[in-house]
């Protein structure tokens, strides 16, 4: 599975953006379904039949944080805007590589006043032109963070795993699944990061019985991190609350008593902050029983997020066994 990661990591999709990806995900999965389609808004569902069952729609976003052009000035210096939720302090010598292949370095404003981390107003990218005519991006043109996948054996590094980890887990579950008591909706959803507006709209055209996004998580367990009891190896985590959701408890009980059942390690996650595309299904049409399950991920939004391959494996294994398990509505 590090090589399926390796691979999708690879490929830029800031929000809005994701072709690229979706062209990858789309040839991946294509045999393993019964129905696959794109739509209107961009994102790539793949559907498994079944007859009679409750429908089920899983959900992992293809794109990543980035950023957008905004001005070009006389001597080729590019400003930006973020595309999601960039954070200044991971921007300053950071590097970023537009979807047209341009490459560059992020530089600062001096400020000699303050050693405050200056806002993104305050930055630029520097393509080392020395004219408007010579800069190679244009107002609106799009990128994400220039950083190579890294291999720490059990665990991975790279600038995207927030949420290509979540398609990769969507991936391999497709790859080993065989039965499942669902008929069952694979979306790989656009526009997470700027407010989950791929899964708004997916919610809306699937009319999911139950659903389930995967996404990362937040940890606790770095020098001085936040106050938080998710870490890193110690299994998938199974969320119970972010700061855009209460998941719905039946379905945290129907993960819970699955992951248990099967002796898979699992952790209850509370998240003070950040949400996922489960937001946007729960609160679609009249309303949709939600949970996620969470890969845990250090550095979440910086240029190198860090997550533990045991993690990925037993987020697989404890999804196809929910795949296999009846109905939360059944365990009341
Ligand atoms: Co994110
Ligand atoms: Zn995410």
């Amino acid at each position: 599975m590090k090589e399926l990661l390796r691979t999708l990591v690879e490929i830029p999709a800031p929000p809005g953006y994701e072709g690229l990806v979706r062209n990858q995900i789309r040839e991946w999965i294509e045999p393993l379904v019964d129905e696959i389609r794109i739509d209107p808004l961009g994102n790539l569902l793949a559907v498994r039949n079944q007859a009679n069952a409750p429908r089920l729609m899983l959900v992992a976003h293809m794109d990543e944080i980035g950023l957008m052009i905004t001005h070009v000035d006389q001597q080729g210096f590019a400003r930006f805007v973020a595309l999601g939720g960039v954070m200044p302090i991971h921007c300053v010598g950071g590097r970023v590589r537009f979807l047209n292949g341009a490459q560059g370095v992020i530089g600062v404003e001096k400020n000699p006043a303050s050693s405050e981390i200056p806002p993104l107003e305050k930055m630029f990218i520097d393509f080392g032109a020395s004219s408007v005519e010579d800069c190679p991006v244009r107002v609106g043109d799009v990128a994400v963070f220039d950083r190579p996948f890294l291999d720490l054996g059990k665990r991975v590094v790279s600038k995207a795993m927030d949420d290509r980890v979540g398609v990769a887990v969507l991936i391999e579950t497709l790859r080993r699944l065989e039965q499942s008591v669902f008929e069952l909706y694979f979306v790989f959803s656009v526009q997470e990061e700027v407010g989950v507006r791929g899964a708004t709209v997916a919610a809306f055209g699937v009319e999911p019985d139950l659903g389930l996004a995967v996404d990362v998580t937040a940890t606790g367990d770095t020098p001085k991190g936040h106050r938080m009891e998710v870490r890193l190896g110690k299994g998938p985590a199974i969320k119970i609350r972010d700061a855009g959701m209460i998941a719905d408890p039946r379905v945290v009980r129907w993960m819970i008593q699955t992951a248990e059942k099967a002796k898979i390690p699992y952790q209850r996650e509370i998240l003070e902050f950040g949400g996922t595309d489960a937001r946007a299904i729960q609160l679609s049409r009249s309303g949709v029983p939600t949970g996620v399950l969470s890969i845990p991920c250090r550095y979440i939004h910086a240029p190198s997020e860090m997550v533990d391959m045991e993690d990925v494996e037993n987020a697989v294994r404890l999804l196809l066994r929910l795949l296999r398990t009846s109905h939360p509505f059944e365990l009341m």
